[in-house]
């Protein structure tokens, strides 16, 4: 497995080499705790996270440090392993030595919240690092930032039943879909994405890229897609739907087929992917645990930008598949 990661990434470090290298970037990324030190051995924490980023500069003295607040995560209860779902989006700026102070506190009722730990990262470390990065606590535990990708497809439809009833029309429907998504945890759908209408269409290609940037590897995410028929003189008729989970979603590459449900006559959607959906190692154990010591001013190569999320969607609108089986 090691080495399918390595030769995936080999690939993508030379396809990068080609691309002009970014100065800002837009990074996308979510948090989980190991082993968060514990009161006693019955109560766990209820921990939630604050994340700051300063500059860091290299010589300076960084005891005044001017804190950006970057977010924060809700509790979650009685958990010293907890993996919060929040993801965050930070604009990165090349070798100016953002840094992340990371925050773990423990939700007290009563008092007031306690710190339970706290620790640095360099942001261009973690954009050098191609996966995922675990950081000790300063009083015992890790922090892992995830990095999040988007998932991106475009859209076609086969087989459309007709819905124009009306007098006059040739009965072809004028179909348009609506992208949404679901937590695992949430009962309710959020909206990513509506299409235009293709006007008498029952093969529709649309030519919007559809980005699902709220991805979480492994959170077990549903993506519904849902068809309908635009009608101009009543309501609005439901062709079909798909419901695709988001993991398996990522395995996939090229035009990947799902038969649309609750329709007839055979029809289905299509999801053109990108052809090399980038994979990220579970986790990487590069400890960047930092002391207010070390200096961490690293400026970067260029490479080091071509894991940003802007540029994977870049190489992403340029390959995705614009033959669509028949
Ligand atoms: C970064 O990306 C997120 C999600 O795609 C977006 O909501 C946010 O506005 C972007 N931030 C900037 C500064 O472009
Ligand atoms: C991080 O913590 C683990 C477990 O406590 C320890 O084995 C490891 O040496 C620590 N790493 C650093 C760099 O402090």
């Amino acid at each position: 497995m090691k080495t399918l990661h390595l030769i995936i990434f080999s690939v993508l470090y030379f396809k990068g080499a080609f691309a002009a290298p970014l100065d800002t970037s837009n990074v996308t990324f979510a948090l989980s705790a190991k082993s968060l030190p514990c009161k006693d051995q019955f109560t766990q924490p209820d921990a939630y996270v604050q994340i700051y980023s300063y500059i860091k500069s290299m010589g300076a003295d960084n005891s005044q440090k001017q804190l950006q607040v970057v977010g924060s995560t809700p509790y979650i209860l009685n958990d010293m392993n907890p993996d919060w779902s929040e993801v965050f989006n930070f604009m990165w700026t090349r070798g100016t030595g953002q840094t992340w102070l990371i925050k773990v506190f423990d939700h007290d009722h009563v008092s007031s919240n306690d710190l339970i730990g706290s620790a640095e990262v360099s942001v261009d470390r973690f954009l050098e690092s191609e996966g995922n990065v675990k950081v000790n606590l300063s009083h015992g535990g890790s922090i892992t930032i995830k990095r999040v990708l988007p998932i991106a497809f475009k859209l076609s439809a086969r087989n459309l039943p007709h819905r124009d009833r009306y007098i006059g029309s040739n009965g072809i429907s004028d179909p348009y879909a609506i992208i949404s998504y679901q937590d695992l945890s949430d009962d309710t759908e959020k909206e990513i994405h509506q299409t235009g209408v293709l006007t008498d269409n029952e093969n529709p290609t649309w030519s919007d890229t559809i980005e699902f940037n709220k991805y979480i590897p492994n959170a077990r995410q549903t993506l519904h897609i849902r068809l309908f028929d635009r009608d101009l003189f009543s309501r609005d008729e439901f062709l079909g739907e798909a419901h695709i989970k988001a993991d398996e979603l990522t395995e996939q590459s090229g035009n990947v087929i799902f038969p649309l449900e609750k329709s007839e006559g055979g029809a289905s959607i299509i999801l053109r992917m990108p052809h090399r959906q980038k994979e990220l190692p579970t986790e990487t154990s590069t400890d960047l645990h930092l002391t207010s010591s070390q200096p961490i001013y690293t400026p970067t190569t260029p490479e080091s930008a071509s894991t940003s999320n802007e540029e994977y969607i870049h190489h992403y609108d340029n390959e995705i598949h614009d033959e669509i089986p028949k």
